[in-house]
């Protein structure tokens, strides 16, 4: 059966957002170590990846490394890195195969170079692919993407690019990580945990939460499908009343 069919391909959320969390108990429950969870976790990814392409879904922003998840213990650290590189070189094909353009935000320069070089290349390679955008979100914190922002629009003051009267919300989007984003409807956490670890904490303003106790290696399209249709079912009210929206 096709796993498109329940949706309303009207209502599409525009942006998706996950925060996939649960490697390490997926790998210990397993009685394996939690390197093997994120080798694991790299399955859901692929598949996350291609469901939304199929799905009509043009952003998918994924948090994959937080500047929080650099205090991991190192050889975690390491091998995490090692991880991103070899997903890069093998999944570049997944990306050309469904026309997609891969994206990074966060604190680049703080990556390995390897990691910053692969990621540079794959990002060019695709760039004129158009089907969806895939954003990684690595080295990324929210706090650390709005103190940057804050910086320029400080620089852009002093250079007298822009008065401090002109700043508006627009003026802040511009000036982060996700300028050529819109801002995300579905923000999905995996592994039961209810909380927003630093993520796009601008950008999910109004943004519809779904919290799923599955283990992110465990995520399939199935979920994927089960968290947009639970979103759909939901009335965004945006501040007014329902009888407005009707
Ligand atoms: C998410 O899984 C992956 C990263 C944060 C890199 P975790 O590694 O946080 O898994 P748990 O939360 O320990 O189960
Ligand atoms: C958030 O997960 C970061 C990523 C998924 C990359 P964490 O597992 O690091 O978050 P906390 O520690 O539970 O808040
Ligand atoms: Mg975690």
């Amino acid at each position: 059966m096709d796993f498109t069919k329940q949706l309303n391909t009207d209502k599409l959320p525009k942006h998706i957002a996950i925060i996939m969390d649960g490697n390490g108990r997926w790998a210990k429950k397993q009685g394996l170590l939690r390197m093997a969870g994120h080798q694991e976790g790299t399955t859901a990814v692929r598949e996350t990846v291609e469901a939304c392409a199929k799905i009509g879904i043009k952003n998918l922003t994924l948090y994959a490394f937080s500047t929080e998840n650099w205090n991991r213990p190192k050889i975690e650290v390491r091998t995490l890195m090692k991880l991103l590189v070899s997903s890069l070189k093998k999944e570049i094909k997944t990306l050309m195969n469904n026309n997609i353009k891969l994206n990074a935000i966060g604190c680049l320069k703080n990556l390995p170079e390897k990691a910053q070089k692969e990621l540079q290349e794959v990002i060019s390679k695709t760039s004129e692919n158009n089907h969806m955008t895939l954003t990684l979100a690595l080295s990324y914190g929210s706090r650390e993407e709005l103190i940057n922002c804050f910086q320029e629009i400080n620089k852009a003051i002093q250079d007298k690019e822009i008065t401090v009267e002109q700043i508006d919300e627009n003026t802040i989007q511009k000036h982060l990580y996700t300028k050529n984003l819109p801002d995300v409807d579905l923000l999905i956490r995996t592994s039961g945990e209810q909380r927003i670890s630093n993520f796009l904490l601008w950008q999910i303003a109004y943004a519809e939460l779904y919290f799923t106790q599955t283990l992110w290696p465990d995520f399939r399209k199935e979920d994927l499908v089960e968290a947009i249709v639970n979103y759909q079912n939901r009335e965004r009210r945006f501040g007014k009343t329902s009888e407005q929206l009707s």
